[in-house]
């Protein structure tokens, strides 16, 4: 039988959303990221072979917010996901914004085998701001592909 992991690596593959698979390790030096997609490697600004390996705080930087990552923290120790707004940087300095769905991977029995995160670039919508997050942001291109419309029947992102 196939596992969640390699259920979504097949459909990730040429996704736009960007897809990473990370182990269960929640402390450093995890989570080690075991795979990442193209269009995660071009959403992060780094070549695959860069990023596998390591773990997700690499694209972290001053702006990043604390209490933003104790959540996604204590998401992750709990077992449960995590949706939220960061803000990240690319290897070459610049940062992004990132609306990301970070949830656990779990076996017929319940264990959790990894972590999966759906990460897209989002903009602030400029004017007055609204009372939701969500409302805080837009995204570019809508997109075709069968992962990113399966993501959108599931609700994964909060619009487009
Ligand atoms: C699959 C996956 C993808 C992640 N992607 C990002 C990311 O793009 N940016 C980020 O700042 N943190 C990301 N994280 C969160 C960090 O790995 C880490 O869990 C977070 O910094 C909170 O833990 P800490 O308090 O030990 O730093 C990701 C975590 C997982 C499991």
């Amino acid at each position: 039988m196939m596992t969640a992991f390699e259920i979504i690596r097949a459909l990730a593959h040429d996704a736009t959303v960007g897809v990473i698979i990370t182990d269960t390790t929640i402390l450093p030096p995890g989570p080690v990221i075991l795979y990442a997609n193209e269009a995660s490697g071009r959403l992060v600004g780094r070549n695959l072979q860069d990023v596998i390996g390591r773990n997700p705080r690499i694209m972290q930087g001053k702006e990043t917010r604390r209490s933003t990552l104790d959540t996604c923290h204590r998401a992750l120790i709990a077992g449960e996901r995590f949706h939220g707004y960061l803000t990240n940087y690319r290897e070459d300095g610049s940062k992004y914004r990132v609306e990301i769905d970070c949830r656990p991977l779990r076996a017929a029995d319940g264990r959790i085998e990894n972590f999966v995160a759906f990460e897209r670039a989002v903009t602030r919508r400029i004017g007055r701001p609204t009372v939701s997050a969500a409302g805080r942001y837009e995204t570019g291109l809508v997109s075709d592909d069968p992962l990113t419309s399966a993501l959108r029947e599931l609700a994964i992102f909060k619009h487009g």
